[in-house]
């Protein structure tokens, strides 16, 4: 990030990393300030847990070179195992112990005397509304539970830098308000936070700063704020069931948004960014659209998601390694303006890390890999 100051509590320059064939990181630079929180956002396979899994000692980087509080990750990894707290994709809790003793043991990790680890785990059970559910076995929680569980343990130690590795991936609402909620509250406190996510609100809620990974580089950068600019803000979005009309249908629409509307024929889908005009341009469409005797279907404002950014940044849909997302369901837009991103800075390029855990205690776990 360009604010970033001497002294970034992570520094990262061309990171690289390969597994076989696949190149994960092909040469990723980040600086995230003390005290801030940083969203790396990306699709599936973008390569933002091998960025995570090498900033927390978990993996070898094969080039470049990345800091955590100064220390360096490949010769100084048991300093940063020692600052740092990891909540990975997949929760790293013991399923058979309870919610208690998951967070006593890590504090008996850290050295803490019985009597700390268990006032340490106490706080932490009340902080995460956990305190009634602390005698029973971790298995016996739900999704979100066992997250909240593993955010816990991960601050067992105070750490000063978090990584947190899609916290809110598979919870429902309530329970990923929840988490925002958590996660701002240890941004407030001033822990230095590198959260990833596939999506553009939760950066959006949660992120001092974004960058935009794909395929293993950093495709832009910048607040939220800007990145929404570039994609045009809100999002008008309609299906025009008669294929023929398509034209029709963007030139009505063309003057309505800010932006250039983008069309895929192939679905009969029409998007164009409106800015922070929201109801104003829908109406303005409806009645644009009216007056060209155009069929429509679905006619609604959204938020802009991951996929407007990246229609937005590079004209084409989030991919994952060269195919259409199928998990997040709008692989039908295809093509579409490229260069929209100019203004923007072109890109240059379930194991929790903490003192005891690190060491080999969970070697099994590898949550690399799609
Ligand atoms: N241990 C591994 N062995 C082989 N390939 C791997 C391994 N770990 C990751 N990869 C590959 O590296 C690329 C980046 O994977 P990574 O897990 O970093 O992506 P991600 O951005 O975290 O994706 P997701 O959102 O699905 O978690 C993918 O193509 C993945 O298949
Ligand atoms: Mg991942």
């Amino acid at each position: 990030m360009s604010e970033a100051g001497p002294d970034p509590a992570i520094a990262v320059e061309g990171l690289t990393k390969s597994f076989g064939q696949v190149r994960a990181l092909r040469g990723i630079d980040l600086s995230v300030p003390r005290g801030s929180v940083l969203g790396v956002l990306g699709p599936n396979g973008a390569g933002k847990t091998t960025a995570v899994r090498i900033l927390t000692t978990l993996l070898a980087p094969d080039g470049g070179r990345a800091t955590v509080n100064g220390y360096d990750v490949v010769r100084h990894a048991a300093a940063v195992r020692r600052s740092i707290g990891l909540s990975g994709q997949a929760p790293a809790i013991q399923e058979e112990l309870t919610g208690r003793e998951n967070l006593e043991i890590i504090g008996r990790l850290y050295h803490l005397s019985w009597a700390e680890a268990r006032s340490r785990a106490g706080e932490l059970l009340e902080q995460f509304d956990l305190t009634e559910a602390a005698r029973r076995p971790a298995k016996t929680y739900s999704g979100g539970m066992q997250r909240r569980l593993d955010l816990a343990a991960s601050l067992v130690g105070r750490p000063s830098v978090l990584f947190l590795d899609e916290p809110t991936t598979g919870l429902d609402p309530r329970s990923r308000l929840g988490m925002w909620d958590i996660i701002r509250s240890l941004a407030a406190s001033g822990t230095t936070i590198l959260l990833t996510t596939q999506y553009l609100d939760e950066a959006d809620e949660l992120a001092d700063a974004i960058v935009v990974i794909d395929h293993g580089r950093v495709i832009a950068e910048g607040t939220a704020e800007q990145l929404k600019s570039r994609i045009g803000g809100d999002v008008l979005e309609f299906t025009v069931p008669d294929r023929a009309r398509l034209g029709d249908a963007v030139a009505a629409v063309k003057r309505v948004g800010g932006a250039e509307p983008h069309a895929d024929a192939e679905a009969g889908l029409i998007t164009v960014g409106v800015g922070s005009r929201g109801s104003e341009a829908l109406i303005e469409a409806v009645r644009a659209l009216d007056g060209a005797g155009v069929t429509t279907r679905g006619l609604a404002l959204r938020r802009p998601s991951l996929d407007d950014v990246f229609l937005a940044l590079t004209g084409h849909a989030a991919e994952e390694d060269g195919q259409p997302p199928g998990r997040r369901g709008r692989g039908r837009r295809a093509g579409g303006p490229g260069g929209r991103a100019a203004g923007w800075q072109d890109g240059r390029g379930g194991e929790r890390q903490l003192a005891g855990r690190a060491a080999g205690r969970r070697p099994g776990i590898d949550q690399g890999g799609e």
